[in-house]
């Protein structure tokens, strides 16, 4: 197998002009969201917004969904896909149940970042950025998640998992069902 590492987590998606119709529920979130801030500074609401559609959508926006919000807050799609491609907790492609992000900043890199990522994707059977066939687990190598002093770790989920070793890397991904 090749290194399990070469391949990076990239935002990568296709552009096409057509616009998400997000769910009645959703619709009426993001309005709630967008009335919080004066007519001139709707722009003020992306990050909300972009995290409630992950969250209550399918986990990830689109190049149509992107289309949407910039709609919505009336904002250039490139202002959306310029704050949606920055922030690593923006998913803009499907991921696994489980999202494994390895931290690669400094600190975890010279901690041993790059073994702990190669032993979770040997245990998966993937590289960084691929998820599994059963869509359970997807890996990911992000920049620092602010964690440095209890390097190396990694955020799967909303949780944090630091100090890591292969051995309680094992525990973990054993816990996860
Ligand atoms: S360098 Fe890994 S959390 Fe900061």
């Amino acid at each position: 197998m090749a290194s399990a590492i070469a391949t990076d987590y990239t935002n990568e998606v296709k552009v096409s002009p057509e616009v998400a119709s997000f769910s009645p529920e959703v619709l009426a979130e993001i309005n709630a969201h967008v009335a919080k801030y004066p007519p001139d500074r709707k722009r003020s609401a992306l990050i909300p917004l972009l995290l409630l559609v992950i969250h209550r959508e399918h986990g990830y926006v689109d190049n149509a969904g992107v289309n949407c919000l910039a709609q919505k807050l009336e904002i250039q799609v490139q202002d959306v896909w310029e704050t949606a491609t920055f922030y690593s907790m923006i998913n803009m492609h499907p991921v696994g149940k489980y999202h494994i992000q390895v931290c690669k900043t400094l600190s975890c890199r010279v901690r041993g970042e790059e073994e702990i990522t190669e032993h979770i994707c040997n245990r998966l059977g993937i590289h960084a950025g691929e998820t599994t066939p059963d869509g359970k687990f997807t890996v990911s190598r992000v920049e620092c998640l602010g964690s440095c002093g209890t390097a190396p770790m990694m955020q799967i989920g909303f949780d944090y998992h630091e100090d890591l070793t292969t051995e309680k890397v094992n525990k973990i991904l054993d816990s996860l069902k």
